[in-house]
């Protein structure tokens, strides 16, 4: 168990130490799965690499539903959401940054996903740095594939993992166990071994001193 447990805890201490030495911005990349009809978070994080330089920051989603080859622009995010396209008008809510225009997080919401929303997503960054003397615009994009699924299911990778955490677990404890009976039964016999051994070794020395006296007698 101890090897486990370690691993966990050196891992969430590194995750951790990384969060806090990256100004608590981690690009986690987004979910890919929705499904059909409920709300579904398109994630998009990008950090700001110099986190001392202030910024602005404005967002632009792009959608190219399934089997087509047109782009359609959907969202801007520039200090206020505006949805670009009819087919997600009343749909699309922001669940980025908040209260700043030096956004990190561009995450959109959408709401009631329709089996139409299936295809790939980019979202652009367009970042204004200001130096003392000088502006620098940078450009990031984060791509995300959304399958639209009819019932929630768990990735394989999940159930794998958490199949082999029980299989650890139980499979530790039945060779604690093995090894507990092991050696209790070890240790009785030792024990067992231990007190025969000390009962011939009394009865040599009594017939040790039984000869002893057999010989005195003779002797006398
Ligand atoms: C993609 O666009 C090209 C040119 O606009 C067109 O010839 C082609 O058929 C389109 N492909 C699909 C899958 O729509
Ligand atoms: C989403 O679906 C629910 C239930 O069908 C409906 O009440 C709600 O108005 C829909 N929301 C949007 C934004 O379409
Ligand atoms: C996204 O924003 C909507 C509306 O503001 C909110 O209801 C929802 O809980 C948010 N989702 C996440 C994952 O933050
Ligand atoms: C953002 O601003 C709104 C109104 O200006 C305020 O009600 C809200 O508390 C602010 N949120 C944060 C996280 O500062
Ligand atoms: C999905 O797209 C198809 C073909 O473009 C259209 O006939 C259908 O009404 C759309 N469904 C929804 C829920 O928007
Ligand atoms: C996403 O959009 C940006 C800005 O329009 C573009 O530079 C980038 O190539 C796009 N990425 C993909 C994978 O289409
Ligand atoms: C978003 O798109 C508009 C119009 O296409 C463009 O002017 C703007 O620079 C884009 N912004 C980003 C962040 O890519």
């Amino acid at each position: 168990m101890f090897p486990v447990q370690l691993f966990l805890v050196s891992s969430t201490l590194w995750t951790l130490q990384r969060s806090l030495c990256h100004g608590a911005c981690v690009e986690v990349d987004s979910d890919t799965d929705a499904v059909v009809n409920e709300n579904f978070k398109l994630g998009c994080i990008s950090c700001k690499m110099r986190a001392e330089v202030p910024a602005t920051a404005t967002v632009n989603w792009t959608f190219t539903p399934r089997g087509e080859n047109e782009t359609i622009h959907i969202y801007t995010y520039k200090e206020a959401g505006i949805i670009e396209n009819e087919r997600f008008y009343g749909r699309l809510c922001w669940n980025g940054s908040r209260n700043t225009t030096d956004l990190q997080d561009g995450s959109i919401c959408l709401q009631n996903v329709t089996w139409n929303d299936t295809g790939t997503y980019n979202c652009s960054f367009k970042r204004i740095l200001t130096f003392p003397s000088y502006e620098v615009t940078t450009y990031a994009s984060k791509v995300v594939h959304l399958n639209v699924l009819s019932l929630r299911t768990r990735g394989m990778a999940s159930i794998l993992s958490e199949a082999m955490m029980y299989v650890t677990i139980i499979g530790l404890q039945l060779w604690l166990l093995v090894e507990m009976i092991y050696c209790y039964r070890k240790i009785s016999a030792q024990g067992e071994e231990a007190l025969r051994e000390s009962a011939s070794e009394y009865l040599a020395i009594a017939l040790d001193s039984k000869d002893n006296q057999a010989l005195a007698a003779v002797a006398e």
